[in-house]
């Protein structure tokens, strides 16, 4: 399957948001109550969040499609939104967030996933970033294993809290 990765357009929050809820329990712990996940999807992740990211200057939201179908989306921070704390690891100075990275599950390990990667990355270097950062969660064994064989490297942790639970997620880099 060929996908196109692309910018996001404004007529498609409704669509982006609705693949992010869907996606996002995806990369919980299954321990995790659905509340918190619930409390998490409305705090982030709806088309008025995916409005205001497209909005601005220093974020991207990309999409992988197949036609006009969108099968997957990443979101990119630049800038200060994007700036890793100090004392998470991250060594690449000015790096991008990767905060979200979602394949609908009906194209899971077909390696659909590294178009987004792949997209994200150019963005960085559009952007005269250093490279990209990430966090994920500790149970998220696919993912992790997924940026490490696109050459991520684990450097940190980082508290990442869903719906008022903290998790205590690792942190990977990749120099672009
Ligand atoms: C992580 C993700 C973006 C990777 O995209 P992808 O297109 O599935 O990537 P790949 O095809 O390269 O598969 C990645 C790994 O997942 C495994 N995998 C793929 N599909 C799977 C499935 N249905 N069930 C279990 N494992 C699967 C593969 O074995 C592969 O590992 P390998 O290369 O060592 O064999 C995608 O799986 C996804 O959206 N997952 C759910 C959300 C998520 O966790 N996002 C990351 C949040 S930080």
């Amino acid at each position: 399957m060929l996908f196109t990765v692309r910018h996001a357009r404004p007529s498609e929050t409704l669509a982006v948001s609705e693949l992010a809820v869907r996606t996002f329990p995806l990369a919980c712990p299954p321990t995790l109550e659905r509340a918190h996940i619930d409390t998490y999807i409305r705090e982030n992740l709806s088309p008025t969040h995916f409005d205001a990211h497209i909005g601005h200057p220093e974020h991207d939201v990309l999409v992988a499609t197949v036609g006009p179908e969108i099968l997957g989306y990443a979101l990119v921070l630049f800038g200060a939104d994007g700036s890793p704390s100090p004392g998470l690891g991250v060594t690449l100075n000015p790096a991008g967030l990767l905060s979200k990275c979602y394949m609908d599950p009906k194209v899971h390990g077909t390696k659909a996933g590294a178009s987004l990667l792949v997209a994200a990355e150019e963005r960085a270097r559009e952007r005269h970033a250093e490279g990209l950062w990430l966090n994920t969660n500790a149970h998220n064994i696919r993912a992790q294993r997924f940026y490490r064989k696109h050459g991520f490297s684990r450097v940190g942790d980082i508290d990442f809290v869903v719906g008022g639970i903290v998790h205590r997620d690792p942190v990977f880099e990749k120099r672009v």
